[in-house]
């Protein structure tokens, strides 16, 4: 493992100002998200969906990494140049998913453990070949009255010290993913009791492990309330409990925290995140690694209209803009400057 390497990377990836933009669905979830819009799911459409994700122009203004799945990383334009010189060109970080999804955790029925780790150190020195510098596994946690269980948690746990372990000792950065999932009427309270346990859980299999903590990023779903509950919580009480629970249990020398939006509207992943940035000095790089909340506007316009190209593009760097923005506290900033604006026409 070479240490100055890592942290170099991670430097690159949690540079103030930008985040990491995830485009990495598995066939399964790219089907549900383009089937939702009429676009068939076919290799080509997959491909040409993300042609437009990686060339959209001046995205490296607010985007430091790219998360690439499998079939992506080797792919290529219609021109033949690949998604990843493109990438590499623009001085964007290439990442990979490298885990194979999740199954059911025998004996625990609704709770799911992450699989992949065969094979995966070949995987990842040939990710590394093609040009990838960091990695992305994902565990997931569904709130339940007897869930996430410490079992689940634990098991988990000691598959990401695996998984990070190995991207270590070939030089390429492991963001470590446990996402506890919205479904559910649970409140903030019991959000926060998940999330913080399972921090706790994770980073004490990580440092078991010996995995090197600046080396690393986490990649965490915010403390939120169920999506099927009732009670709307300020986008302030959110940062709140979202900056206490990180700050109580991630390791102060985290090379840096960046956040999922796991299905939260798209302006409010957004607002979470400027509203963490208003709370005072954090003591880590705090920023976005959003699919959804970033994707979504692009997705919509070219699923209706796939010719026009450059309408999805310009929609694609508003919502990296607005998120660039979030993540230095600036984006009410915006808001308010438009609506300024406005008044003065
Ligand atoms: O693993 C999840 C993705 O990398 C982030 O996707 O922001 O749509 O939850 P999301």
């Amino acid at each position: 493992m070479n240490q100055e390497i890592l942290i170099k990377t991670v430097q690159r990836l949690v540079e103030p100002g930008k985040g990491l933009l995830a485009i990495d669905e598995s066939f399964k979830t790219c089907a549900g998200r383009f089937e939702k819009l009429g676009v068939p799911n076919t290799e080509e459409t997959r491909r040409e969906y993300r042609d437009l994700l990686i060339t959209a122009p001046e995205i490296e203004k607010y985007v430091s990494g790219y998360i690439l799945f499998d079939e992506t990383i080797r792919q290529s334009t219609l021109t033949g140049e690949s998604f990843v010189s493109i990438l590499q060109g623009k001085g964007i970080e290439v990442g990979i998913k490298v885990d194979a999804g999740t199954v059911d955790f025998t004996g625990h029925p609704g709770e799911k453990v992450t699989d992949g780790l065969d094979g995966l150190e070949d995987r990842l020195k040939e990710y590394k070949k093609i040009g990838a510098t960091f990695a992305k596994w994902r565990a997931v946690y569904t709130i339940g009255e007897h869930t996430p269980s410490e079992e689940c948690m634990k098991a988990n746990a000691e598959i990401f010290a695996k998984y990070a372990t190995l991207c270590q000792e070939n030089d390429i950065v492991p963001i470590v993913e446990p996402e506890v999932l919205m479904d559910g009427d649970h409140g903030m309270e019991r959000s926060y009791e998940v999330t913080a346990r399972n921090l706790e859980v994770v980073f004490d299999e990580l440092k078991r492990a010996l995995v090197f903590i600046p080396g690393m990023i986490l990649k965490t779903s915010m403390v939120l309330p169920g999506k099927d509950g009732e009670v709307a919580v300020y986008n302030k009480e959110i940062a709140q409990n979202t900056v206490k629970c990180l700050k109580e249990k991630v390791p102060e020398v985290i090379g840096g925290i960046v956040f999922l939006s796991g299905g939260q509207k798209d302006e409010e992943a957004t607002k979470n995140l400027n509203a963490m940035h208003n709370l005072g000095p954090l003591s880590w790089p705090l920023t976005f690694s959003y699919g959804r909340a970033i994707q979504n506007p692009a997705l919509l316009a070219w699923a209706k209209n796939p010719n026009d190209v450059i309408t999805a593009q310009k929609l694609l760097l508003q919502a990296a803009e607005n998120n660039s923005l979030a993540s230095i506290g600036k984006y009410e900033d915006l808001i308010n400057r438009v609506r300024t604006s406005r008044h003065r026409e």
